[in-house]
């Protein structure tokens, strides 16, 4: 056999550099044909100079020729957590996958998409590694395909959608945990050899206790400006499994996908198994680098409509729950415009006769008005509302039912539990067996026939407040270990279908609060519902998490009753996304009416601004006693800046100016307090000129303190 060189070496292996604007995901096929992650961060100025970079490093060696595989495959060389495992139609459950070809293309100016094929030399069975990166953005969107041809079925006993390997010094995990009204608890630490796993065995509502965004760090915790990070998110809407796994030589090994947990799939010959994609961007500018990066390829490419306009509006769950008749109503319509919002939101209530819905115990599944309640149905509402100059939306729940219901004394079948053990409830309700093609027609009816009732439906709520218990499909039969991944498949094919024919009406993911908010479901949803806190002290913290994934134009913050801040600190804050309101208009002092009035009337000048500018964190609350936030436009000419008090403690507040980010610093700019309360005067005098050089190196200072505890400021440009 002939010696290679180094340059031999080089020469025989391929290397598949993923470039974005700012960064590369670099692959090298070695000469045995195995796939490797090489790199993964800065862009280089060379392209050709990426094969050179395994060289570099002199770290441990590696015994399986595979640790750092773009898919690890299990039970032959590996030795670490594979990305996939199977059970062969012959019962072997070795699997080892070789380069067979890759293909770039170009799929417009900015998007292009690599695919990767890897076949196992033994058996008939390939992958396919699909690698959609996002030039302008910076975001990579990863999933691979499974099929095989094996004479019999292939047991998929794990299916990651990525597989990445970072090397650096030390790694540090921000993670999130909570439960209901709790969402998005940040935790920060440095991993630790072995496996991080963060996952959920919910079904759905699967991120009530962990949601799939984290970010990872490199060498030491990123600040908000400077650092370099790693985001992640699964976008599926189930069960998730994310490992993070550090390895014998200190690298990092992340392989994320639908969880496997009691879900081994039977996989036919010729079929075609697609894994959801796993969504990522890096920045080495710090947590708001990535951040903006991440809102940016949302608000373009996966939040439906995400570069369109939102409605503002009067909901009307915490002001009535489930206590309300048509003559109410009329009088809420009637405040609705008073208020000057969009559109009323008919939440939880309406519907149900033979169990009326007058409580979360009944009627959940029995889609028909309630005759007590609106005994001239939807459609005489929704018209009442067009005599009142507003739009109307409603909430709907359809994946779930009460046991006290129609539709569960008809179709028990539909209902998932498990047929010998007894039911076992959260919020007193059951899901409905999506993975039954019956049931996503009975859940898409529910929805197409609102629109029956009223053709200029505004607006859905779609709610989803149980987990499943007891995972058990009569529809699956034998399958019973795929019930978890075609629950979700069921709910996406049920959106696809309103989508196909309502495609941009606004719809809000619900989920009991934030339980369910992820990029698998927002292509389907304009908005979501971060949490049922809305205490504003809370949602400065919850929104603040929120938003390093999320753009504010997905953020649905309604002004309530919850918290002791008076309604224009809680205003101020459910302004930062998109706004709404839940309280007693009626019982508004008319101080408190004309501020929120005049409230609406700035946040329509603002919102453009909000919901498409680049957001800037300029003040944590978790360090500082006052939470800042920033929104400018591309132009970097006009924006808004909100700033609220968050410690309590005697003589706290702005003491230092808050520096300014964003902004042109040969521009000047002129700053002026806005949305301020009848009868209150601005201490900011609004006559000032600053240069954005002065703003972002000495800073504004918003004069945040006791007796002016939320203060909304308007930035221009002054030409
Ligand atoms: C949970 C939601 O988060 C609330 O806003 C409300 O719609 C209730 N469900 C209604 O049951």
């Amino acid at each position: 056999m002939a010696v290679l060189s180094v340059a031999d070496v080089y020469a025989q292996n391929i290397t598949i550099p993923i470039e974005t604007a700012d960064n590369a995901m670099v692959l090298q096929v070695d000469q045995q044909k195995d796939i490797k992650n090489i790199y993964l961060g800065k862009r280089l100025g060379n392209a050709a100079e990426y094969e050179q970079i395994p060289a570099v490093y002199k770290q441990a060696g590696d015994y399986t020729g595979l640790v750092n595989s773009a898919y690890t495959p299990s039970g032959s060389r590996n030795l670490f957590e594979p990305a996939i495992t199977v059970t062969h139609a012959d019962g072997n459950q070795s699997l080892d996958l070789r380069y067979i070809s890759h293909q770039l293309t170009k799929l417009n100016d900015d998007v292009a998409l690599l695919s990767v094929l890897l076949k196992d030399p033994v058996y008939d069975l390939e992958v396919t590694l699909y690698y959609k990166s996002y030039y302008n953005e910076n975001v990579i969107e990863q999933w691979s395909s499974i099929t095989h041809h094996e004479k019999g079925d292939v047991v998929l006993q794990k299916f990651a959608s990525a597989n990445l390997y970072l090397k650096a010094g030390s790694f540090w995990l921000k993670q999130y945990h909570g439960d209901w009204a709790k969402e998005m608890q940040p935790e920060e630490t440095q991993l630790t050899h072995g496996i991080k796993t963060l996952d959920t065995k919910l079904g759905t509502r699967a991120g009530l206790f962990m949601p799939s965004v984290f970010m990872v760090s490199l060498d030491r915790p990123a600040g908000e400006d400077e650092g370099s990070v790693l985001y992640g998110a699964l976008e599926w809407s189930g069960n998730f499994k994310i490992d993070l796994e550090l390895d014998n030589q200190d690298n990092l090994r992340i392989i994320a996908g639908i969880n496997n947990y009691a879900s081994p799939y039977v996989l036919k010959s010729g079929v075609e198994f697609q894994t959801p994609p796993f969504v990522y961007t890096f920045s080495d500018q710090g947590k708001g680098g990535a951040s903006r990066k991440l809102q940016s390829w949302a608000r373009a490419y996966k939040l439906l409509d995400g570069k369109g306009t939102r409605l503002t509006l009067l909901n009307n769950w915490e002001s009535t729950y489930f206590d309300f008749n048509e003559s109410r109503l009329s009088e809420l319509l009637k405040d609705t415009k008073k208020l000057g919002v969009d559109m009323f939101l008919l939440d939880d209530g309406w519907f149900a006769n033979k169990y009326p819905r007058n409580d979360d115990h009944a009627g959940l599944g029995d889609w028909q008005e309630n005759r007590k309640k609106l005994p001239n149905g939807i459609g005489w509402l929704a018209k009442e509302a067009q005599n009142d100059g507003v739009k109307f939306g409603i909430w709907i729940e359809p994946e779930m039912v009460n046991p006290k219901s129609g539709l569960y004394e008809k179709h028990p079948d539909w209902v998932i539990k498990q047929p010998k053990r007894d039911e076992y409830y959260f919020r007193n309700q059951l899901v409905l067996d999506l993975s039954n093609p019956r049931v996503q027609d009975f859940v898409y009816h529910v929805v197409d026939s609102l629109f029956i009732k009223d053709p200029a439906l505004a607006y859905i709520k779609w709610d989803c407040n149980a987990v499943i218990y007891n995972a058990y499909s009569v529809h699956q039969n034998h399958n019973q270990s795929q019930f978890y991944v075609e629950y979700i498949r069921g709910l996406y094919k049920v959106l696809e279908r309103v989508r196909a024919k309502y495609p941009s009406v606004p719809m809000m993911l619900c989920s009991g609060g934030g339980g369910r908010v992820d990029y698998g479901a927002l292509q389907y949803f304009t908005e979501f519902w971060p949490s049922d806190n809305t205490d504003p002290i809370e949602r400065i913290y919850i929104q603040w998490e929120y938003s390093y994934f999320y753009p504010a134009i997905a953020s649905s913050n309604h002004v309530t009753d919850w918290g002791k801040q008076p309604v224009k600190f809680r205003t101020d804050v459910a302004m930062m996304g998109k706004l709404g309101f839940d309280i007693v208009v009626s019982k508004l002092s008319p101080d408190d009416l004309a501020f929120c009035r005049g409230a609406i009337t700035t946040y329509n000048a603002l919102k453009p601004v909000i919901w498409q500018g680049d957001q800037y964190r300029l003040s944590n609350p978790r360090e500082q006693s006052v939470a800042s936030i920033m929104y400018i436009d591309p132009a970097k000419s006009s924006g808004a800046i909100f700033n609220y008090l968050v410690n309590y403690r005697y003589g706290e507040g702005s003491k230092f100016p808050i520096h300014l980010k964003g902004l042109d610093p040969a521009k000047k700019y002129q700053l002026k307090e806005v949305n301020l309360y009848p009868g209150t005067h601005s201490s900011i005098d609004n006559h000032k000129i600053y240069s954005g050089d002065f703003l972002m190196k000495i800073g504004f200072n918003p004069d945040v303190k006791a007796g002016r505890t939320s203060v909304v400021v308007q930035i221009n440009e002054v030409k």
